[in-house]
């Protein structure tokens, strides 16, 4: 197996926006970034990926681009960045960004020409007199009209997200360059954001009717898209010391091996969605209620699948998922659940990826009014199933509570002040009134906190390999309430124990741990060996 940085590395994403402000405009930036710097070293961490902090006009913040070689003047300057990136460094830590090139923003000079119909840029993005019948992820059709050329625009997001033309060997240049610019800047890797959907079948037919995302079959895993990776992999990527990481919605692990085959690289590792469905029917917009069955089989299934052919993501967490402790763990074992589902995720093998705010077990926002909420997403969800399926504003806002962005996107909790010690202005979205109680200063003082844990497992990874390259076996596959799984790596052996539930739990056959040394554990003492407590994890290694 090749062994590497990037496998070897826990990744901490940074929502820019929400982290830290240095200048009391409210809104998170890369200088804030800097002043944080002692903090994500103590944490552990050896790779940072920042969601985007190109300009923008911020329609889906920062996911429309319209300049891709700056940085967005709320957030600082290329000289901050600069610093940024040779700061982190200095400390070890190495930094990814947001590669954003499904789409740029209406707003991008690119698409303004194309718009003008100006002949080096009228065929960057899809152009058509007659719409299709595509629907976007945001909700609505996927065509918007442009008075100026008269002529409809792909965008399978936002109106301000024109989808670029793959076919257009100039748009895969223009991208190429983009990747070179930051590697040379000193840039470590990029996270692709929707990367298996650039590719869109020739002559956009239109798509079967079905509920959600019509047309899908037209560009999920387009075939076109392997000569795409390809040459970016050949022209660029294979020239430096880097990593790609690939945000792959819908994907399953066939496809997902056709990115990741080794003598190909086109990916080196993709984030794939299946156990985010544990708590909902295929979107976060129809929820469900949360069994765990739902997030170990699909968990098993990658970790089965790419097993010694690919190499997972371990997440939980990101700016577009709701707070996983939340979703998964307890109120009433706060504590206990965010640290077990840390060791039920970050055990497995795979790059482990921690969203900010997710170490100390931040909650989601649960702002009862929908003006509280600002991501686009969230306002285009609520119109259209209200008007759609004539759901009440009362259930629409339960749905919103559950399933909006915003709830991983409130500002980091740093500590009990007034905002959380994010701002001292008005923060741009509004801090989780949970501060109080949740926030960095306090778990720093407890050396049994969330982030103390977090910070245990970080350097358990460091000091045993099995945990990074063993391979893994179900134990207790149909169990529904213990997740349970070993490891196995050069003679040595983990396994690890996980409890779903507010109820002690007895282990029976099957998870035998004779002879081996704990590890690590969520609590402090074990009265009976067989027995797991609430929300309980334990793992246990046998040299
Ligand atoms: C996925 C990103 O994670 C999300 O935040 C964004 O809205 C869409 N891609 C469109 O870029």
């Amino acid at each position: 197996m090749r062994k590497t940085w990037y496998r070897e590395g826990v990744v901490y994403q940074i929502y820019p926006r929400s982290f830290q402000d240095s200048n009391g405009d409210g809104m998170g930036d890369l200088p804030g970034i800097l002043a944080r710097i002692p903090y994500l070293k103590e944490l552990g961490v050896s790779i940072v990926w920042l969601s985007p902090v190109y300009p923008s006009p911020n329609d889906d913040n920062g996911y429309d681009i319209s300049d891709y070689r700056d940085i967005l003047k709320d957030f600082g300057t290329l000289e901050d960045m600069k610093n940024l990136i040779a700061s982190l460094h200095e400390a070890g830590i190495k930094i990814v960004m947001d590669l954003v090139v499904n789409h740029t923003s209406d707003e991008h000079p690119w698409f303004q020409a194309s718009a003008r119909n100006d002949p080096k840029y009228a065929d960057y993005y899809y152009w058509r007199e007659k719409k299709n019948n595509w629907t976007s992820f945001f909700g609505g059709e996927a065509w918007a009209w442009n008075e100026e050329r008269q002529a409809y625009y792909l965008h399978l997001f936002s109106k301000k997200q024109p989808d670029l033309n793959w076919n257009n060997p100039a748009v895969r240049e223009e991208v190429q360059g983009i990747l070179r610019y930051w590697l040379d800047l000193g840039i470590d890797g990029f996270r692709c954001d929707v990367i298996n959907i650039i590719a869109k079948a020739d002559g956009l037919p239109d798509g079967r009717p079905t509920l959600i995302l019509q047309g899908r079959e037209h560009y999920l895993n387009h075939p076109k898209i392997h000569g795409y990776l390809g040459e970016l992999r050949e022209a660029v990527l294979s020239k430096y010391d880097c990593f790609t990481v690939g945000e792959t919605v819908l994907i399953d692990v066939p496809h997902a091996l056709g990115y990741l085959a080794e003598d190909r690289r086109e990916l080196d590792m993709v984030f794939q969605f299946d156990h985010m469905n544990a708590d909902c029917f295929f979107v976060k917009w129809l929820p469900r209620k949360f069994r765990m069955i739902r997030l170990k089989r699909p968990l098993s299934k990658w970790q089965n699948g790419l097993q010694g052919k690919g190499w997972n993501t371990l997440y939980l967490e990101n700016h577009d998922q709701p707070r996983s402790v939340s979703r998964f763990g307890s109120d009433a074992y706060h504590k206990e659940s965010a640290k077990m589902l840390a060791t039920m995720i970050y055990f497995q093998q795979g790059t482990p990826f921690i969203y900010q705010g997710q170490e100390i077990g931040m909650k989601n926002a649960g702002f009862d009014n929908l003006e509280d909420y600002q991501d686009i997403e969230t306002h285009n969800m609520y119109k259209m199933l209200r008007k759609m399926f004539h759901f009440s504003h009362q259930k629409m806002m339960r749905t919103v509570k559950l399933a909006s962005r915003d709830n991983a996107r409130t500002p980091m909790q740093w500590d009990e002040t007034q905002n959380a010690g994010f701002t001292t202005g008005k923060p741009w979205l509004k801090v989780n009134p949970n501060h109080q109680s949740i926030n960095v200063a306090e778990n720093q003082t407890d050396p049994d906190s969330i982030l103390a844990y977090y910070q245990k497992i970080i350097a358990l990874r460091k000091a045993y390999p099995i945990i990074v390259y063993g391979d893994y076996q179900d134990l207790q596959k149909s169990h529904r309430k213990l997740y349970a799984y070993r490891r196995t790596y050069e003679g040595q052996e983990l396994v690890v124990l996980c409890n779903f539930s507010e109820k002690g739990l007895t282990l029976r056959g099957g998870t035998d741990f004779k002879g081996m040394e704990l590890l690590l554990s969520n609590y402090p003492a074990h009265e009976c060996l067989y027995d797991l407590q609430p929300y309980e994890a334990r793992v246990y290694y046998k040299k």
